[in-house]
């Protein structure tokens, strides 16, 4: 019988204490997601049912899930890759687990390739917005800025170099330093910063009729296909499904509870969806914008309210700053599993490992800067390169990975191993493996069956 030797810490560190495990969780899952994508998606898919299932995802699958990825990553104190493999193994289990140590790292990188195009599109506008383009722009001038920006690949493909850049180097340098310290005062700016937007959309008088979009519940503007983008959005947004959490886990001290710091990591990064939510929905409805604007939501709306308002032109500078630090301390979480397992296995340089990881996503990431002008043409069932790259992670694989991952922890790995670590009361650990065993499992089946074959519920198929 072989039972591999856990180690007590990681090679690649400790994170000093659970307070910094918490930041840096929170800053992989708070990022473009929350601020960039949950407005549109929740534009795009009808509002109120589908902000109500997306968070019933969060709280039924999403956060068991996040249990299980830290539990098994402070267990296993590799990269996820290595972790699953040495789990599988005291568990003597079937060696072909690591897949979805694998899977993840190919799901984190792929993400990172067109994370890093839309990022850059921040980082132009921290400029736009410092020069004062948008003073007393309209808003089909702001449209105009954005649409002018996504024609000219040269420009994209620069911000997508800059950025790149940017998380290698934090990468590169190793997690503890420089990042936590960053982030230590940034992710407070930006919680003050959208409450400072949150007060002006109250001001733009059509702060009843955003609520009522994203909360009004009305079942049948919930599409099938929306379903599936609610519970891929539920991973996306909680970094979940491809072990970033897990190889931060790997980091966290052992003294931590895991229940309560994930509870608060979902907690904190629901907020921020649903403020930016709010203040993007307002100032679309206060400005007669279309609420299914798609991918550029964020970056017509929210421009032409900073044009518009007292000191409107630092403060709009200062959010897309803040932004752009909310994308990149999530895109190094995209790099560190595949990064940390070359540096473990291959046993180069993280330096080395950073660099060329990051100048392989650099590459594949051009197919999405084109998608968006000169191959914005070049469609397979009506999808772009970045529809294509979007749709296959957050809708397939972390789904997908999520599930593999509860399933491995509710079912196959020794249970005392997870109770010694998770320290939960009889009910609350009941209560959370009856939700990674059956309920996150049946409940992603399901919709993916929903979704793929659209009259297989026959009592759904009105709603589609
Ligand atoms: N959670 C991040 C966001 O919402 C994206 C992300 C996904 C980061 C998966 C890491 C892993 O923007």
């Amino acid at each position: 019988m072989s039972k591999a030797a856990m180690a007590i810490e990681s090679v690649h560190g400790t994170w000093r204490n659970r307070w910094t495990f918490v930041l840096a969780a929170t800053g992989s899952a708070v990022g473009l997601g929350n601020i960039w994508k949950f407005p549109y998606i929740a534009g795009e898919n009808g509002g109120g049912a589908f902000v109500i299932f997306y968070l019933l995802c969060i709280a039924l699958i999403g956060i068991p899930i996040m249990v299980a990825e830290v539990v098994l990553g402070r267990h296993g104190r590799h990269s996820p890759i290595n972790t699953m493999r040495l789990l599988a193994q005291e568990s003597e289990l079937h060696p072909s687990w690591v897949i979805v140590g694998w899977m993840g790292a190919l799901a984190g990188f792929l993400i990172l390739t067109f994370y890093s195009v839309i990022a850059g599109w921040s980082l132009d506008y921290i400029f736009k917005m410092a020069s004062g383009t948008f003073s007393h722009a309209t808003s089909e001038q702001a449209g105009k800025e954005f649409t002018e920006l996504l024609a000219n690949p040269l420009k994209l493909t620069i911000w997508h170099t800059i950025f790149m850049v940017l998380a290698v180097v934090v990468i590169a340098r190793g997690v503890n330093k420089g990042l936590s310290k960053a982030i230590r005062i940034l992710m407070p700016m930006l919680f003050v910063l959208l409450f400072i937007l949150f007060g002006f959309s109250l001001s733009t008088g059509a702060f009843g009729q955003a609520w009522d979009f994203l909360f009004a519940v009305d079942f049948s503007k919930l599409k099938l296909g929306g379903m599936l983008i609610a519970l891929g959005h539920a991973f996306f947004t909680l970094s979940l499904g491809l072990g970033a959490i897990m190889a931060y886990g790997a980091y966290m001290p052992k003294s931590a509870s895991i229940g309560r710091t994930v509870l608060i990591v979902a907690g904190l990064d629901t907020l921020v969806a649903i403020l930016a939510g709010l203040i993007i929905f307002s100032l679309v409805f206060a400005n007669g914008l279309e609420a299914a604007e798609g991918p550029g939501l964020m970056f017509v709306t929210l421009p032409l309210a900073f044009g518009n308002m007292v000191m409107g032109q630092f403060l709009g500078m200062l959010f897309f700053v803040l932004v752009t630090f909310a994308a990149w301390s999530s895109a190094i979480s995209l790099l560190e599993p595949i990064v940390a397992w070359l540096v473990e296995s291959l046993k180069i340089r993280r330096m080395f490992a950073s660099i060329l990881i990051g100048a392989l996503a650099w590459f594949i990431g051009l197919g999405t800067v084109f998608s968006f002008n000169i191959w914005s043409d070049m469609t397979i069932w009506d999808k772009t390169v970045f529809d294509m790259l979007d749709f296959l992670t957050a809708n397939i694989m972390l789904p997908l990975g999520g599930v593999l991952i509860a399933i491995f922890a509710g079912w196959k790995m020794n249970e005392n191993i997870i109770k010694h670590e998770l320290k939960l009361s009889r009910f609350s650990f009941k209560l959370w493996r009856a939700l990674v065993r059956v309920v996150a499992p049946v409940g992603v089946v399901l919709i993916f069956i929903n979704t793929m074959w659209p009259d297989f519920f026959p009592w759904l198929f009105e709603l589609n």
